[in-house]
């Protein structure tokens, strides 16, 4: 069985008394340990696509089963305690709080956990430290450059271990060589067996990929094998 199985996902958006289809996904299958890139150009549905992989988005149509579990059939609270165990999600606003330091932002997803307080603050300067951020704990985010905050953010994504990372549009902001690094990052958590989905705008990114998915209009296109990816450009 797949770790992440989509079936037939729709979702509409009404805009004024206009119902706009955003998204519509066939059927795609995830494997546990896949590092699936998203390419697509700007309004085709990528952020609709992994909201709702992040169960954060409840589809107009279709099914979304992640390690056996129905996800959308689940009530408000059972999804909420499956988001926590599962997902770490990297928003395409970084989402940090500004005036919460570096180190207590990355801390925020254990807070709800029963994890106590000296373990929660050597977890989050371990992620923090995977980061290459292990002395910029005490930072406020206004106070790290760009790419900085968007390390701090993915160090929030995976503090809690989930077995999925989803992110959306990590390396969207930064030039190519903060980009790059990003990228090593999202390398290595592959390396330690998460399952990652990750959006994109560049092409460039997806050959870290071990596929590429393309949505176009809203409609996710069957992955192409690595070896014939070029075309996607
Ligand atoms: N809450 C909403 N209400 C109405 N329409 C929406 C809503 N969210 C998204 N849309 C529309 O759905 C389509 C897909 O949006 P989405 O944010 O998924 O695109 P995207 O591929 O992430 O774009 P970008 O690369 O610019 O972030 C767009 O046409 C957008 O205007
Ligand atoms: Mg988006």
């Amino acid at each position: 069985m797949s770790l992440i199985s989509i079936e037939d996902i729709r979702k509409s958006y009404t805009a004024g008394d206009e119902e706009v289809t955003a998204l519509h996904a066939t059927r795609l299958e995830v494997e546990e340990g896949e590092f699936v890139a998203v390419l697509g150009p700007s309004g085709s549905g990528k952020s609709t696509f992994l909201s709702i992989l992040g169960a954060m988005n409840t589809p107009t149509g279709g099914r979304l089963v992640v390690d056996g579990i129905d996800v959308y059939a689940l009530t408000d609270e059972q999804r909420t305690d499956f988001r926590r165990e599962y997902i770490g999600f990297v928003f395409q606003q970084l989402q940090l709080i500004p005036y919460l330091t570096a180190l207590q932002n990355v801390m925020l997803p254990l807070a709800v956990t029963s994890i106590g307080r000296r373990e929660q603050v050597e977890k989050a300067r371990a992620a923090l430290a995977m980061m290459g951020l292990e002395h910029k704990g005490g930072r406020l985010p206004n106070d790290l450059s760009g790419g900085e905050q968007q390390r701090v953010a993915i160090a929030r994504a995976i503090v809690n271990d989930p077995p999925i990372l989803l992110t959306d549009e990590a390396t969207g902001n930064l030039d190519s060589l903060t980009g790059g690094s990003v990228m090593d990052i999202f390398d290595e958590l592959k390396r330690k067996g998460h399952t990652i989905v990750m959006v994109t705008h560049n092409p460039d990114n997806c050959r870290h990929a071990t596929r590429v998915v393309e949505i176009v209009d809203g409609h996710v296109k069957l992955p192409q094998a690595p070896e014939t990816r070029g075309g996607v450009h």
